[in-house]
């Protein structure tokens, strides 16, 4: 059974979601004469049936993994390889693998010929919850993760449930710090899923998990088709972000990006609450559902400048005083803009404690 979720907007597309996907390629690519797949090493054979299913003639372009891959030099030396393979605005680009190489595909996409088609086979949870909807493409450069890229929406999404069985339990549990967060903003229904079982949540086989990411796709995609390129509401997403932005940074992008947002939601709920914008019981399921999945729920007190000094950094690139999504109740975000530093230092507490 393929699940499909329309994302909406000037190039509606859909994801797909289900087992064994490949076959469902050619369809979306209908038209073109050969397709580029990027991968990494450790998903070499997944691509390869990709690129056989996609019913085309393909370019197999192995890259770096994870972040390692989304720099400008890889990204060249793709558009090298479409160069050399006479590849034409009728051709796509597909992307096999987690957020980074997803991104990376859709970066390359978007520079080729000022834009071909891409299709993302996202195989992480977070990919697939995240990276992979939404049309956000780019790569990595000294001065920080994601300063290039483009908004430029696939023409397709596949989301491979079978490659969450290979996924290391920890990248799985980490993914679902997002699939929380979309819970808090928009899906109280995904928060009850996780507290009747938390085993169930993270069973890669099993049809929680499943339900888990349809819901938390839908999610993203309600909010992607109405702001592609975060005019308004699609800062929603950014829900425990703030923090937990700042956290990846001081660890050195060490930290999985799920277990920083974790963090960042007991933070954001924290902040909510103490501005007299959420009750309390709604503040503390934030700590009780993540600690059920086994999410990091504190950080170091003593990180506490330093953290509060690269959330102001961020927001001086933005030209914008300090901004917050708070929740002003279950599915109900909202924006808490310029707080006191005590009232941030006092958030702070809850995941210092
Ligand atoms: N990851 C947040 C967004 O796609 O806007």
């Amino acid at each position: 059974m393929v699940t499909r979720i329309q994302v909406d907007g000037d190039r509606p597309y859909e994801v797909l979601v289900g087992r064994d996907l490949a076959g469902q390629l050619p369809s979306l690519i209908e038209g073109a004469s050969r397709a580029a797949v990027l991968f990494a090493a450790p998903l070499r054979e997944q691509a390869a049936r990709v690129a056989e299913a996609a019913g085309v003639p393909t370019v197999l372009i192995e890259v770096p993994d994870a972040e390692r891959g989304k720099t400008v030099e890889v990204a060249a030396t793709c558009w090298d390889e479409l160069g050399s393979n006479n590849f034409t605005r009728t051709d796509v680009v597909v992307g096999v693998g987690g957020g980074a190489v997803t991104d990376l595909a859709g970066f390359v996409a978007a520079g080729w010929l000022r834009g071909v088609r891409w299709v993302p086979c996202s195989t992480s949870l977070l990919g697939m919850v995240d990276a992979a909807v939404g049309g956000k493409t780019g790569v990595n450069i000294a001065a920080g993760k994601n300063l290039v890229g483009a908004f430029h929406p696939p023409a397709g999404v596949l989301c491979d449930l079978d490659s969450l069985r290979t996924l290391p339990a920890d990248d799985l549990t980490a993914g679902l710090a997002e699939v929380v967060k979309c819970g808090f903003i928009a899906d109280p229904h995904i928060l009850d899923l996780i507290e009747s079982d938390p085993a169930a949540a993270a069973d890669p086989g099993g049809p929680v998990l499943r339900e888990l990411v349809e819901r938390a796709i839908r999610v993203k995609a309600e909010v992607v088709s109405v702001d592609l390129k975060e005019s308004g509401l699609r800062e929603i997403l950014n829900y425990g972000h703030t923090l937990g932005h700042a956290i990846e940074k001081r660890e050195r992008y060490t930290w999985k990006h799920g277990h920083a947002v974790s963090v960042g939601l007991i933070f954001a709920a924290a902040l909510s609450a103490l501005s007299g914008r959420l009750d309390a019981p709604a503040a503390a399921r934030h700590r009780a559902v993540l600690e059920a999945l086994g999410l990091p729920t504190s950080y170091a007190p003593e990180a506490w400048p330093e953290l509060l000094s690269a959330m102001r950094v961020d927001k001086k690139a933005r030209a914008a005083t300090l901004r917050f999504v708070v929740l002003d109740g279950l599915a109900k975000p909202g924006i808490l803009a310029g707080p006191d530093e005590s009232l941030l230092e006092q958030a702070y507490a809850e995941v210092a404690r």
